[in-house]
């Protein structure tokens, strides 16, 4: 069947996105065929549309959506024609339909729509094995959370508060500082305003925090290592300023003992029980009213450029999400 798709040819700015019309084969053994009712955009998006990190090309954007199973290939036996679906990590998902394979769908409960789905799965289930899988969030725990009135940072604030501990969090504007709040932050610096390790620092008594989540990268990197304490953690789960240069390891130690690490989300749902486990628990949050997605902007397919620009400039709260047209 033909769909509409959101592609690149070459890697480059947003305006190398190109809607083209693609053929969506019948599903093959172990695959399944969706029809898209909404696509989540994902900051890794533009990491691979720009060429920062590799893709086949050419490439169908989009790692995430939602929407209903359209056929089902040999061997499929988990998924009927007409189930509510959704998916992470798996590319071509800025298109009408596409092919995902069987094992990587999970299912919706009738609490959460497809919409949300979209905009909950890949930053909620990052969100939880940053809370639950790098390490266990602690009650008492102090941690700074970097750009927390984004798609990621806000639902990642969520689950540290509801883990039991307290969040200082960082921001670009007031608004967004706002939203952090809302989302449970106790403290909130604007980190282009303000040197937010020496705040960081003053907000825990000169003794630093236990873990720093930053997503940003280069921007924010050193900043992260001094604020934490002796023996603390960086997570280090994303570059939205860029790539952080190469890194002396000695200086871990100088800095108290410290830990990094780079974890990637497709590493921590790798098997289908973690699959499973971490999607069942974001979408039951959500069907609670526990954890709460903000959708700052919907766009229609065709308007992913407009999506990527707003999101590469710092415009964005909440997520962004691509509307195909299909039912939900
Ligand atoms: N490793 C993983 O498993 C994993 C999974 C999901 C997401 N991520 C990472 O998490 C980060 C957030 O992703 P997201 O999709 O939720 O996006 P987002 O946080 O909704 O948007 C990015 C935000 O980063 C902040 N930022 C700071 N400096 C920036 C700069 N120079 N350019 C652009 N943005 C800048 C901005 O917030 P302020 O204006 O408040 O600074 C911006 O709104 C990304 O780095 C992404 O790669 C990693």
């Amino acid at each position: 069947m033909k769909s509409r798709a959101i592609r690149i040819r070459e890697p480059g700015a947003s305006d190398r996105l190109e809607l083209a019309e693609i053929d969506v084969p019948e599903p093959g053994a172990g695959e399944v065929r969706v029809a898209i009712s909404t696509a989540g955009v994902n900051y890794i998006d533009t990491y691979q549309r720009s060429g920062l990190y590799r893709v086949p090309l050419p490439f169908t954007l989009g790692l995430e959506g939602a929407g209903r199973v359209e056929a089902v290939g040999d061997g499929v036996t988990r998924w009927c024609v007409g189930d509510r679906v959704a998916w992470a990590m798996a590319p071509g998902s800025y298109a009408d339909a596409m092919l995902v394979p069987a094992e990587r769908l999970v299912a919706l409960p009738d609490a959460v729509s497809e919409e949300l789905a979209a905009a909950t799965l890949l930053q909620g289930m990052t969100a939880h094995y940053l809370t639950h899988g790098v390490r266990e969030t602690r009650p008492g725990d102090v941690a700074l959370v970097h750009a927390a009135a984004g798609g990621t940072g806000g639902l990642l604030v969520q689950m540290l508060v509801r883990a039991g501990a307290r969040v200082i969090a960082t921001c670009g504007t007031m608004t967004k500082a706002e939203l952090a709040r809302t989302a449970g932050a106790s403290d909130v610096i604007l980190y282009d305003e303000e040197d937010f390790a020496a705040r960081t620092r003053a907000l825990t008594d000169g003794r630093g925090v236990d873990v720093v989540y930053d997503a940003v990268g280069r921007a924010t990197f050193e900043g992260s290592l001094a604020s934490l304490r002796s023996r603390g953690l960086l997570c280090l789960y994303g570059q939205a300023s860029g790539p952080v240069p190469p890194f002396d390891l000695n200086r871990l130690n100088d800095l108290g003992s410290l830990f990094v690490t780079r974890p990637s989300l497709g590493h921590y749902v790798a098997d289908r029980a973690s699959l499973e486990g971490r999607a069942d628990a974001v979408f039951e949050a959500v069907a609670r009213g526990e954890l709460v997605q903000r959708i700052g902007a919907r766009h229609p397919l065709e308007a992913a450029r407009r999506a990527h620009d707003e999101l590469e400039s710092r415009a964005t709260t909440g997520k962004l999400v691509l509307t195909t047209g299909n039912v939900a």
